[in-house]
């Protein structure tokens, strides 16, 4: 029998949209948008209920959302609903009809022309999402704003020669040009900005092989969706919008299956500007609700994204037709040597033990225009668990006059620079640890005033507050206290009788929302403008900016839903963290970025009674021995 968490089919999706396309609602020429795996909500999941999916599409040129909810077990369409005034994430074909209407316009090849720009073919288009800032052309639409790159062939990379000064605002829907907008013209920067290796001449040539094998194979299992490795499990699904998601991480302690996270996944992205130009303002991408990390996933290659012994996962989706295709290899998960776990040397005893950590890692990258964001999961033997994105690929440029000097902008290459950004990822973490009732606290260091009771000024404690309700919960990251929040079971003690609890600890440090609180940006991305949110569980509440912020005027998600101020005390829990970068962007970023690094980790506290990893067994014999060879060569 199918699990209820099981990733969706390719039958599935056919299935689904057949009985979409066979209901009496259903109007020739509209299209699928995402087709998703209905998540059973977490108290029908041991019943197992009906397999459902809920299939979004657009039925024309209008602003309405069709979502449906399809009952795979019954043949049936469970419900059929037109949200109204709602723009899904922009649909992949006619973004593509974006970049050809675009080209054959008269005002566009005209504009072109005044730039000198006569080889239209090598014209790059990118459209992107609009955002709401009130102007004649959003309204009533769905649009894209398009900007314009000029390459030297197919394979260059356009991104070196940013056509300054041009918009394009399209209508998706109808499939036509509203308006070419034209600023002014600048420059055209002469450089190229390739990266083949051909381009990149000399190489380095003193790289010796690194390989990493496992001679017996990984240590972990994979049984459909559900994976086991060491005392960890979980059940991985891929969603258009999410990419990957985690059900389920349990952690087998002494026979005992305890449970810390229902469901983890980033909900939400966005990437707001902060260049105040005309071309540049706009630009503030949600990488989730405007475009899908999943839906944009691209499939991973052996030995290069990820290295060992690695399983990959296929994911299915949907087409805009409603019919299935595959991302193989979505889905990255493999084993990693990480440096020391423990060691001690006794100085008096004379021994010395050591042990090495291994993590489980399971990603996946998704390419969103010119950026590539990694999500990549560890699972840790100590109980650890982290988040870590890494964010590479291109930055987003504009043309500037050679030699001036951007206030908002870092300047990458002769005439070139790129805007001030942030990215800031909203993760969902739904945890259920040691059960479903959840409490969060926040902890952080407290100072004592030098007295009676604190006679050297030494003295600092840990200060502790429940977070009771989910206005009290919207909290910022401070390094200076090492604050941090632990989310605890109320009912569960550890062997000293304190509550278990995991520790969400803000690794890196992470700003909030730069954009003015009451801008479009910072409207519509209410959610990155605290760090940390808590809402009592409700299974409709899955993304933190809203279901569909795609031109939306804002408000939608996290802050709508806790306008309520809900109770947070003795109630099954969901942690929001907001935590991203903001990128000043460098020289070295450019002409593709090395990888930026943010994220989060999840840390056992007070969850075991003491270190769990003082049962992962010394290295065998014959590992640890040093290169003789290369110390006698050296010595
Ligand atoms: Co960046």
């Amino acid at each position: 029998m199918t699990h209820p968490l099981a990733m969706l089919t390719g039958e599935e999706i056919s299935q689904a949209s057949a009985l979409v396309r066979a209901d009496r609602r259903w109007t020739d020429g509209a299209t699928f948008v995402h087709t998703i795996l209905r998540e059973p909500a977490k108290a029908d999941l041991d019943a197992r209920p009906d397999r459902q999916v809920e299939v979004q599409l657009v039925t024309g040129p209008e602003i309405d959302v069709t979502e449906i909810v399809v009952s795979l077990t019954r043949s049936t369409v469970v419900t059929w609903d037109v949200v109204e005034g709602m723009r899904p994430t922009l649909l992949m074909s006619e973004a593509v009809h974006a970049i050809f209407t675009t080209k054959e316009h008269p005002d566009y090849i005209a504009a072109l022309a005044r730039r000198g720009i006569t080889d239209v073919d090598n014209v790059q288009i990118d459209p992107w999402p609009a955002g709401a800032f009130g102007y004649e052309a959003e309204q009533g639409r769905r649009i894209a704003r398009c900007i314009s790159f000029l390459r030297t062939d197919p394979q260059d990379n356009g991104y070196a020669r940013p056509i300054e000064g041009l918009i394009v605002h399209f209508d998706l829907g109808r499939k036509e040009v509203i308006e070419v907008i034209d600023h002014g013209v600048v420059t055209m920067a002469t450089q190229h900005a390739r990266y083949f290796a051909p381009d990149c001449e000399p190489l380095r040539t003193d790289l010796k092989p690194l390989e990493i094998t496992q001679p017996e194979g990984p240590s972990f299992t994979v049984d459909g969706n559900l994976v086991q490795w060491q005392k960890w499990s979980m059940r991985l699904t891929f969603d258009p919008y999410e990419g990957l998601v985690l059900h389920q991480v349990t952690y087998n302690d002494a026979g005992n299956e305890r449970s810390i996270l229902h469901r983890a996944s980033i909900t939400e992205m966005v990437v707001p500007y902060g260049d105040p130009a005309e071309t540049q303002g706009f630009k503030n991408a949600f990488d989730v609700g405007e475009w899908g990390l999943g839906r944009m996933t691209q499939s991973l290659t052996l030995g290069c994204d990820c290295l060992g012994e690695i399983h990959y996962f296929d994911a299915t989706l949907a087409k805009e037709d409603g019919e299935p295709y595959v991302i193989e290899n979505a889905i990255c998960m493999h084993e990693e040597d990480y440096g020391i776990l423990w060691k001690h040397v006794d100085l008096f005893g004379g021994t010395s033990e050591v042990r090495r950590s291994r993590r489980l890692v399971v990603s996946f990258i998704s390419t969103v225009g010119n950026y590539e964001y990694g999500f990549f999961w560890y699972f840790y033997q100590d109980g650890n668990i982290q988040l870590e994105v890494k964010l590479t690929g291109i930055v987003s440029p504009m043309a500037i006059e050679p030699g001036t000097q951007p206030e908002y902008a870092g300047v990458v290459a002769p005439g070139v620079a790129a805007p001030n950004h942030q990215h800031m990822f909203s993760a969902r973490l739904d945890f259920d640890v040691d059960g479903t009732t959840n409490e969060v606290y926040e902890v952080e260091a407290e100072r004592v005033a030098t007295g009676p009771e604190n006679p050297w000024g030494n003295a600092f404690r840990a200060k502790s507050n429940r977070l009771d309700s989910e206005s009290v919960a919207q909290r910022e990251t401070n390094s200076a206290t090492s604050r941090s929040w632990r989310i605890v079971s109320p009912t569960t003690q550890n062997g000293l009788g304190q509550p278990t609890a995991y520790k969400l600890v803000p690794t890196m440090s992470t700003p909030t929302l730069l954009a003015q609180p009451d801008s479009s940006v910072g409207r519509r991305a209410g959610f990155a403008q605290h760090n940390l949110w808590v809402t009592p569980y409700a299974p409709d509440e899955r993304r933190a900016a809203g279901n569909y912020p795609n031109q939306h005027d804002g408000g939608d998600g996290l802050p709508r839903w806790t306008a309520a101020d809900r109770s947070l005390v003795d109630t099954d829990i969901v942690v929001w963290y907001s935590f991203g970068i903001t990128h000043f962007v460098r020289p070295e970023d450019w002409p593709v970025m090395p990888v930026e690094y943010t994220g989060f980790l999840l840390t056992p506290f007070g969850f075991f009674d003491r270190n769990p990893a003082l049962d992962v067994p010394p290295s065998p014999e014959g590992h640890c021995h040093a290169n003789e060879q290369h110390k006698r060569d050296s010595a």
